[in-house]
């Protein structure tokens, strides 16, 4: 044990010292050449059922991918609903490890939204019951079991849940082909064509990142679409990335919505930052590059530490022949009622600096080599250290324990939550379950919002610097809920407290 505590100290003081660049990695480009995949749309109608298991994808030429899924096939169905349905369905772990499953950026109850500790273990099933009662917009899936939300998702396991509404409908937006929703992720391969996920103190100190870019489980794909006005519901669904998402013409797009549905307004921009737990729904025109290829890549940004390096391409849209498919950005999309500051009851600072960890804090690591929850099935290593790693971040000093309530809130009440980066050196896209928030303002770094961020959220990136107030009316659902960081490695190595709402 004293081994390791030497070495990790050793690693902290290497990371103060050390230019985090040193392990940026070179991203590897595809040829373009597989056509997009969409996860098959899930039958509710006709479906009871579904399971979380293995199963072996072709991603990379002439090899076979082990991977999880949600069906057989990496990621899992997408959910398309009105709101106001039922989800009445029987989840079956048929994995080697426990899991559970989060709607993320639905406000359903405490004991629906896979609470950390509310494990289904292998073998075992569990009846997820909830009624969809909220605006459209882009949700996703994911597990959330303490310590491998991280793993499980690099293995596969996310999908798209896709709420519409009246609202909505009315705008008449494109859909049908030239609705396109698709997820970005990162990952490494091991020789075999496995995904290689092993991630060193480091990683887990900066968050994971791989060197080929998927979209929706491919790698470097090509979608052919109108050229026409396009609609592009994207999620970040990447560990730790942050994409910096532009198109390679320099277009601009109108960014319509974000996390939690339709902004009041478009947003006409040439780029936009989203983070890992965030979604982007845009409208592009793409009438003038008829007979074009036009990428989707990430161009550098000013991210602090490893995030941000480099300009590299996505996916490939084949621009068809122009299309008579005449239609006109509405001016107003959705009617957003701000939550009025006056109205809070209490604010609550969230230090996420992390300053406990990377300066004078040591102590907060807990040596509990004893910990059995988070090992279970995690394939990170059984020396002793993966303890260690679950505490090399924290909220407000402190690092994650299941069995303890940080935060007791009232339901119905508003409140505003003031996460502060101020002092830290990585960035945290931060994400609390069960609630949608407004974004009040940004202080520090960037200084001010972005495009996506003025309508409703759930998940909100802080560059180092940065200092942001959201507010947010608590919702009805009493009971126990998160709030994390959704750089899943910063997640699952201590980045994440409880609250309750009583
Ligand atoms: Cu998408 Cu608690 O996360
Ligand atoms: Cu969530
Ligand atoms: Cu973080």
């Amino acid at each position: 044990m004293f081994g390791g505590t030497v070495w990790l100290l050793q690693s902290c003081i290497e990371q103060n010292k050390t230019d985090m660049t040193t392990n940026g990695i070179k991203i590897m480009e595809g040829d373009f050449q597989t056509p997009l995949p969409s996860p098959p749309a899930f039958d509710l109608k006709n479906t009871t059922a579904f399971e979380a298991k293995q199963t072996q994808v072709a991603i990379l030429k002439g090899k076979k991918t082990n991977v999880y899924g949600y069906y057989d096939g990496m990621l899992g169905k997408t959910f398309v609903l009105n709101k106001g349905d039922v989800i009445n369905l029987k989840f079956t772990n048929s994995l080697q490890q426990a899991t559970n499953i989060h709607w993320h950026g639905l406000i359903i109850p405490s004991e629906m939204d896979g609470f950390p500790a509310a494990v289904t273990e292998p073998g075992s099933s569990f009846e997820y019951r909830f009624t969809v009662n909220q605006r459209a917009g882009t949700y996703w899936y994911h597990p959330h079991p303490d310590g491998l939300t991280a793993e499980q998702v690099m293995q596969g396991l996310a999908g798209f849940f896709i709420v519409r509404d009246e609202e909505e409908a009315a705008l008449k937006l494109p859909n049908d082909d030239s609705e396109i929703a698709f997820v970005i992720q990162d990952r490494r391969f091991k020789g075999n064509g496995d995904f290689d996920y092993n991630p060193t103190n480091e990683e887990v100190m900066t968050g994971f990142l791989g060197d080929y870019i998927l979209v929706n489980g491919a790698f470097n794909p090509y979608k052919t679409v109108k050229a026409a006005w396009n609609r592009l519901r994207i999620i970040n669904g990447s560990n730790a990335r942050v994409y910096n998402l532009a198109f390679s013409n320099g277009q601009n797009f109108a960014v319509i919505g974000s996390d939690a549905g339709l902004l009041t307004s478009p947003e006409t921009v040439n780029n936009i930052l989203v983070s890992p737990g965030e979604r982007i729904d845009m409208l592009v025109d793409f009438s003038d590059v008829a007979n074009k290829d036009i990428f989707l890549q990430s161009e550098s940004f000013d991210g602090g530490g490893v995030q941000g390096k480099d300009t590299f391409k996505i996916m490939k849209f084949a621009i068809g022949e122009k299309a008579n498919e005449p239609f006109t950005l509405p001016t107003t999309l959705s009617a957003i009622e701000k939550i009025k500051p006056s109205s809070a009851t209490k604010t609550r600072m969230f230090d996420i600096s992390n300053a406990s960890v990377h300066g004078g804090g040591m102590m907060n690591m807990k040596m509990d080599t004893e910990d059995t929850t988070r090992k279970t099935g995690s394939n990170m290593g059984e020396n002793g250290m993966n303890k260690m790693k679950m505490d090399m971040h924290s909220i407000n000093g402190v690092g994650y324990d299941a069995a303890v309530i940080n935060e007791t809130v009232t339901a119905g009440a508003t409140e505003i939550w003031e996460f502060d980066n101020s002092k830290g050196s990585e960035l945290h896209p931060m994400h609390f379950h069960g609630n949608h928030f407004q974004i009040i303002e940004r202080t520090g770094g960037r200084g001010k919002l972005i495009a996506t961020e003025k309508g409703w959220k759930d998940t909100v990136l802080l560059l180092p610097g940065e200092k942001v107030n959201v507010i947010t009316t608590f919702s009805q659902f009493k009971g126990k809920y998160v709030l994390h960081c959704h750089n899943l490695e910063h997640e699952d190595s201590g980045m994440m407290l409880n609250f309750e709402i009583v």
